[in-house]
């Protein structure tokens, strides 16, 4: 699918807070040219800013999908070099076990989450543990620094709400879901963005 069929573009007012983020984002894919780890280690900060202050994500792009997860693009990288998506969580609401194929940095706006991670060997998913993100806190994933989770709300009563930075748009990816009790792999790609258009077009 061409990544133009997952949003149309859009135009409206915009908070200086991530309109900021998006240019320094920006700025360090310039500067890291391609340097993952780079990316990671100067990225963090910028999403540790951006989710704490809950004062800039409009109300229409922070409302859950009953049962389940929003994602809700808030910007593309017109070179495709990044994305980033609010992931709306219902109370209760879960991720199979999947992977990304890409880097990716995720930060907590509002609630909190429980990842779970698993490496991948001979045809089995091991647990590598458990840990919650709280809000203002970042995780990172990439196929470098462990890539397999399965990410749920910690609330099973109320909705939260994290911010995620990867290093593509990931309706355009191929990667993949795992089942926990065959260890069978699935190829995915996200699903189309809950959105009819990202909240910022042009930084
Ligand atoms: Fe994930």
């Amino acid at each position: 699918m061409d990544v133009s069929d997952c949003t149309k573009p859009a135009a409206e007012g915009i908070s200086p807070r991530f309109l900021e983020f998006v240019r320094a984002m920006s700025r360090t894919l310039d500067e890291a040219a391609g340097d993952e780890p780079r990316i990671l280690e100067n990225g963090a900060p910028l999403v540790a800013e951006l989710v704490s202050h809950d004062d800039w994500l409009p109300a229409r792009l922070a409302l859950p999908i009953p049962g389940s997860y929003g994602q809700y693009l808030l910007y593309r990288d017109p070179a495709r070099r990044f994305t980033t998506v609010a992931f709306v969580w219902d109370g209760g609401a879960s991720t199979p076990i999947h992977d990304h194929t890409v880097w990716g940095l995720v930060g907590v706006l509002r609630g909190a989450e429980v990842s779970e991670r698993f490496s991948y060997r001979d045809g089995a998913l091991v647990s590598r543990g458990t840990a919650r993100l709280g809000s203002g806190e970042v995780d990172r994933v990439s196929p470098r620094v462990g890539d397999i989770h399965r990410v749920r709300n910690a609330f099973a009563d109320q909705p939260s709400i994290s911010i995620h930075v990867y290093g593509a748009d990931l309706c355009t990816v191929k990667r993949h879901t795992y089942c926990d009790r065959t260890g069978r792999i699935e190829i995915i790609t996200s699903k189309p963005y809950d959105n009819a258009e990202p909240l910022l077009v042009k930084a």
